[in-house]
Formats: C-alpha cells, sequence, structure tokens
C-alpha cells in the first residue's frame, strides 16, 4: 500500500507540523484491516494488557479514568455489541500485530521525510485503535507523543487545547503525569471555550500536537479511528525538563517552564539523565 496521503495533504502537514492542529485527507478509510470484523479478531490474538474499555457515554467531561462505571463486558463482547452498549475500546500497540505492523509502517513512511525535516529521526511508532459507539466520549487529557489520528467509520469531534495554556494544565500538572500521576485534566466549564473543534469523517485525520490537551466526542454512528504516534529526541528531552522541574521545585525553586519547539531543553534533560543515573547507582 503507497500513496494514501494526498499531496495536498503532504503540503498542509509540512505547513504546521509539529505546531498546529490541523485536518488532513487519506485514502485508506476502507482498508480491510479497519472493519470491525477485522478488528475483532485483532483484539483476539492481542496481549490482554494492551486491550481496554469503558462505558463512555453520559459520563461529564473531567471524570477520572479511574471513576469511569465498566459496562458489565469484556473487550471483545464490547466490540461486538459497540452499536448499543454505550463504550470505548482502546486496543493498544496494534503493532504487535504483523499485519497492523505493516499498515503503519505504510502509512508513517509516507510522512516520515517531512517529520524527520523537522524533528528528526522518529522514535517509539505505535499505532492504537478506537472504536466507539455513537454520542461515546473520551475525557479531556494529553499525550505525551505526537500524534495523527485517521478516520476509518464515522465520524467525530475532537476539540484540542493550546499546548502551552497553564490555565489548562498547569506545569505541576504535567511534572506530576510524568511522575506516574494521573492523566486526565481536570476539567472547568470555561476552558471549553479556548477549544478549537475539528470534525472528522472517513477519508480524513487530524494532526495533534505534542501535549495539546484534547477531548472527543464520536457523531450518531459507530466509529473506527487509526492513531498513529511517534517521539523524537526533542519530544524526550521536554519530558526529562518537567521531570527535572519537578526535582527543582522540590527543592523549593520554580523553575521556568520548559521551552516551546523548535528551542531546546538540552541543559535540564542532561540534569534529569545524570539524576537519574545516580539515583541508578545507589539503589534509589
Ligand atoms: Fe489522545
Amino acid at each position: 500500500m503507497h500513496g494514501v496521503i494526498p499531496d495536498s495533504s503532504k503540503q498542509r502537514f509540512r505547513d504546521i507540523y509539529p505546531l498546529v492542529p490541523a485536518r488532513m485527507a487519506h485514502g485508506f478509510a476502507d482498508h480491510p484491516l479497519l472493519t470491525l470484523d477485522a478488528l475483532a479478531g485483532l483484539a483476539a490474538r492481542m496481549r490482554p494488557d494492551t486491550l481496554e474499555h469503558n462505558a463512555a457515554i453520559d459520563v461529564p467531561l473531567g471524570t477520572p479514568t479511574t471513576k469511569l462505571p465498566p459496562n458489565g463486558l469484556t473487550t471483545l463482547q464490547t466490540i461486538e455489541q459497540i452499536e448499543t452498549c454505550g463504550s470505548w475500546v482502546l486496543l493498544r500497540e496494534i503493532e504487535q500485530d504483523p499485519a497492523y505492523a505493516v499498515l503503519m509502517a505504510d502509512v508513517l513512511g509516507e510522512l516520515r521525510p517531512i517529520i524527520e525535516a523537522r524533528t528528526g529521526p522518529m522514535h517509539k511508532l505505535r499505532a492504537f485503535i478506537f472504536i466507539s459507539s455513537p454520542q461515546a466520549v473520551t475525557q479531556p487529557h494529553f499525550d505525551p507523543e505526537y500524534n495523527i489520528l485517521f478516520q476509518a467509520h464515522g465520524a467525530k469531534t475532537m476539540t484540542l487545547f493550546p499546548t502551552a495554556d497553564d490555565q489548562i494544565v498547569g506545569q505541576r500538572f504535567f511534572e506530576s503525569y510524568f511522575a506516574g500521576g494521573q492523566r486526565y485534566l481536570p476539567w472547568r466549564e470555561e476552558h471549553g471555550q479556548r477549544g478549537q473543534a475539528i470534525a472528522i469523517e472517513p477519508g480524513e485525520s487530524i494532526f495533534v500536537p505534542l501535549f495539546a490537551p484534547h477531548h472527543v466526542k464520536v457523531h450518531e454512528a459507530v466509529s473506527v479511528s487509526l492513531s498513529l504516534t511517534w517521539c523524537s529526541a526533542w519530544s524526550f528531552a521536554a519530558i526529562d525538563a518537567h521531570k527535572f522541574n519537578r526535582r527543582l521545585r522540590r527543592l523549593g525553586l520554580s523553575p521556568a517552564a520548559p521551552r516551546l519547539f523548535p528551542a531546546g531543553n538540552r541543559v535540564k534533560a542532561l540534569g534529569e539523565r545524570a539524576a537519574q543515573r545516580i539515583e541508578r547507582a545507589v539503589g534509589r
């Protein structure tokens, strides 16, 4: 498979990567690996620790993941009943399956020259599938990698927020997240006004910038989306800078926020990596 990203979308991506959310087009919504039957087969083959599902309708924005009600079904049953069970399924790291690894490599291969020209070599390439009931909601959160969400079936609206809006995600939240804290953002109604809503249907995709908070709502039909993610030396350094800032804050300091792309965070990242080496050496 090749030629699935039209030239106009490659040009758009070249213009916006890695800072600006954008809607683009793609040509593989009807790929046989993205049907519900194929995905039920995939879920049955996957490592159990990479399957997730939750009830996902009538849940207010800001509900922590740990408080989402279970739907009483297995992941496979949830996929089979997705039309009616008001739920959300996440298949994580589907590149564990060889056929899906090829799909990921084919699609990201078309974008690799554009990505690597801006943010250097790609690392930690991963693929995820979201299967959602009509009206399902994904709670506000951010992700520590670059992401393109490709819509295969149904439609959804993602509302994205600026990466560096500290009214929405304060530095302390980033720091606790990277220390293993909760992933879902505390939510206040007034955050809504700062968001940019982008709707996608089959054949469309959204680029989600690194750390950009977002929430998602599915429209009136079952939705299937493929999310392809990657990291860079820049993104790793930004994460390490957040971790180093947590150390500085513990010492009573008020560190500056990590710098925004294209400025780097080399000094703090080196500090964090040195501190981790020392901790390992002393067995902490
Ligand atoms: Fe996300």
